[in-house]
């Protein structure tokens, strides 16, 4: 029998997160990784369903399948992810996908080993998707990627409702993980010689709103923060509408958390914001920005923009290249809106057209990436402590890592420094990134 198998990921961190779960349990099972998905015994396909281009790209990979089958007709093709939680998904595979044998969702992952084992069992396709919760699973088996860093997933779901996202419906309600827990696996990863932790969820700055111990994100940045070991405590995303003075004080105060804030702002313009169903305003974001820039003065913004949204006039677009001057942001995920089915945005009229929402696009990206060369500019001839991540990913011979403010640095250095912290000296600052040469310290 073929014990490797290929897991595909696709998506944001979540995702990874789970597919190290997946690759955990497939290893407790007895199974290797390979790299070629056509010569696994099993594929996972982990997909996400965030924008359109999202589903089109898993579509294209599967029907691939079809072919790879007919030369490995042993292969099991397992898919899951965010796009097997909407039943007309999972339908047209039903329908249309004979190549997929196995179909779960974000609710039952740890269901896995036990639906590969029934499948190879009977050899009958096996669907199982669960609406939401039954809270949730703890000490599941996980492969990680690096020695030296790790996601811990500290809640999972979204309450938010945003009403252009499909996460809310794909990933269900927010159920944070008990704080015990959380700092348990922390302490087991840093006697295992993890030096950085980012902790996950869709809007960490509501950790625990959800749980009646009154412990929350500022109690877990400061207890995280006491871990010996870990030398870097990261964190993603932030809502603004959560990000209270007491998460600010708990940045700047801890000295392994990173000041570095993902700030998902999405529009500039107040109109568009409450469309959206974000809760708060333009004015709200400035001044959330500058109390960060106070308090933390060496900070790293970044944040999420969204573009065409439906309604979204030229004066709205205009508000948010404005917010954009104010702020600062290092740098920026701009999307371009994408319709998802189901969310209350999707049925909105006015969507806006291609050609205005690529043209929008464009002029957000100039006035980002110039920013961006600016704030990077501070960095010039100054030193730096990096994180050596690996090699650099143009050029073989040199290394790459991030500051604490999350900056990428290609340098050149020592490449037995591959997983330590070391200091580089900046000579060039770029627009996307720092170039530098490793010093003795
Ligand atoms: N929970 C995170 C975001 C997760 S999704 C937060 O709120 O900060 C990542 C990003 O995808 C979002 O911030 C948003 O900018 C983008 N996004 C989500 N739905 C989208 C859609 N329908 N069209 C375009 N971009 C979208
Ligand atoms: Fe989506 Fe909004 Fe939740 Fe983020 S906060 S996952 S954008 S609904
Ligand atoms: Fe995509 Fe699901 Fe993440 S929709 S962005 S993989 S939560």
């Amino acid at each position: 029998m073929n014990k490797t198998y290929k897991i595909m990921t696709f998506g944001c961190q979540m995702n990874e997160n789970d597919s190290e779960k997946l690759s955990g349990m497939l290893k407790a099972m007895g199974y290797t990784p390979i790299e070629d998905e056509r010569k696994a015994g099993v594929v996972i396909m982990n997909t996400c369903s965030v924008r359109e281009n999202a589903d089109v790209r898993v579509f294209g990979n599967l029907g691939a399948f079809k072919h790879y089958k007919e030369d490995n007709p042993g292969m099991v093709l397992a898919v899951c992810g965010c796009m097997m939680q909407q039943p007309a998904i999972v339908k047209q595979i039903k329908d249309q996908n004979p190549q997929v044998d196995i179909v779960f969702g974000t609710h039952n992952i740890h269901r896995f080993p036990e639906l590969l084992a029934n499948y190879l069992v009977s050899g009958k396709r096996t669907i199982e998707i669960l609406d939401d919760d039954n809270g949730l699973v703890e000490d599941l088996p996980v492969d990680r990627r690096y020695p030296f860093k790790s996601y811990v997933s500290i809640m999972k779901g979204c309450n938010n409702f945003c009403s252009y996202c499909i996460v809310p419906y794909t990933r269900g309600r927010e159920v944070s993980r008990p704080h015990t827990k959380i700092l348990k696996e922390i302490e087991n990863l840093a006697e295992d010689g993890c030096l950085e932790v980012m902790l996950l969820g869709q809007n960490v700055n509501s950790y625990g709103n959800d749980r009646t111990d009154q412990y929350h994100f500022p109690e877990l940045l400061r207890d995280v923060n006491q871990i010996d070991g870990i030398k870097r405590i990261r964190f993603m995303t932030s809502h603004p509408k959560d990000l209270s003075d007491e998460v600010i004080d708990a940045i700047a105060t801890s000295d392994k958390v990173c000041p570095s804030i993902h700030l998902a702002i999405q529009s500039g313009s107040s109109r568009i914001l409450k469309l959206m169903n974000r809760r708060y305003n333009k004015e709200q974001i400035i001044e959330l920005v500058q109390r960060i820039r106070n308090r933390i003065p060496d900070v790293a913004i970044t944040t999420d923009i969204i573009v065409g949204f439906p309604g979204e006039t030229e004066e709205d677009f205009q508000e948010t290249i404005d917010v954009v001057q104010k702020c600062r942001f290092d740098s920026a995920f701009s999307f371009i809106y994408s319709k998802r089915s189901g969310t209350p945005a999707a049925a909105m009229e006015s969507q806006i057209s291609e050609a205005v929402k690529h043209e929008r696009l464009n002029r957000l990206l100039d006035c980002l990436h110039d920013i961006s060369k600016g704030q990077n500019a501070g960095y010039q001839d100054q030193d730096v402590t990096v994180l050596v991540e690996g090699k650099s990913k143009h050029n073989e011979k040199r290394l790459s890592g991030r500051t604490m403010s999350g900056k990428l640095v290609n340098f050149d250095g020592d490449m037995e420094s591959i997983g330590s912290i070391v200091t580089v000296h900046i000579k060039q600052a770029k627009t996307f990134s720092l170039d530098g040469e490793a010093i003795e310290s």
